[in-house]
């Protein structure tokens, strides 16, 4: 069930790439047989350590680089579901270069972009990791811009990570639609001032948070519908 709202004077569709354009757990699902009945278990702890170490070491002010993380991230979920495997660790982490994205995903930058909108990832990935998934997932030609937080070593929740946005694009806030599936990034993006649709793909709860997104859409197929005048 999805609430529609219309975003009036949006200038830039925004979006997060892990988990909004691109399927994180499509890592593990291309070496599902080498994990066996771990295999759901792994991807989700993998995942789950990635993020948090994004917010501690940017709490911490131990900035490194998504690859980094996402690799100490899988190296923790391996090791807490008992496997030692250094060739299946290298396998997964090359699988994060080449993600699957999701099905609607192509079509809906290309309505966008065809109706004159600019369109933008703004991500915690590496440059190199998100030129790699933008390229493999053949979308670069509907992408404006690509912006990484690498650019100013912190990661989101952070403003101003947000605020990369509007340096790049030269568009004010109130003229972005930022869409993540990550409901505490579609908050952070909120409170930075942008109009938000949260793409609740899996039917998550609410965050409690300060801000909460302008918009719950199931797809990012219920995009343009919202910000296209
Ligand atoms: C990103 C993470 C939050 O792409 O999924 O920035």
């Amino acid at each position: 069930m999805s609430k529609l709202t219309k975003f009036h004077g949006i200038k830039s569709c925004v979006f997060d790439a892990y988990g909004t354009l691109f399927d994180v757990h499509s890592a593990v699902g291309k070496h599902r047989k080498r994990l066996g009945d771990k295999a759901e278990a792994v991807s989700i702890t993998w995942r789950t350590k990635q993020l948090e170490y994004t917010w501690l070491r940017s709490l911490m002010d131990r900035y490194v680089d998504f690859w980094r993380v996402t690799g100490d991230g899988l190296d923790f979920a391996l090791d807490a579901h008992g496997i030692e495997d250094a060739a299946l660790r290298d396998d997964l982490m090359n699988a994060y270069l080449c993600l699957e994205c999701y099905p609607e995903v192509a079509e809906v930058l290309r309505t966008l972009k065809d109706a004159g909108m600019r369109t933008a990832v703004l991500s915690n990935g590496s440059p190199r990791m998100l030129e790699a998934a933008v390229q493999s997932s053949g979308i670069g030609d509907h992408l404006d811009a690509v912006i990484s937080v690498d650019e100013i070593g912190i990661y989101k929740p952070a403003l101003e990570v947000y605020q990369q946005v509007l340096d790049r694009l030269d568009v004010g806030r109130a003229q972005v639609s930022f869409q993540s599936s990550n409901a505490w990034d579609a908050a952070a993006a909120a409170t930075f001032g942008f109009r938000v649709a949260w793409c609740n793909r899996f039917g998550q709860a609410k965050e409690r948070l300060p801000d909460a997104p302008d918009a719950e859409i199931k797809t990012l197929s219920e995009l343009p519908a919202i910000v296209l005048e």
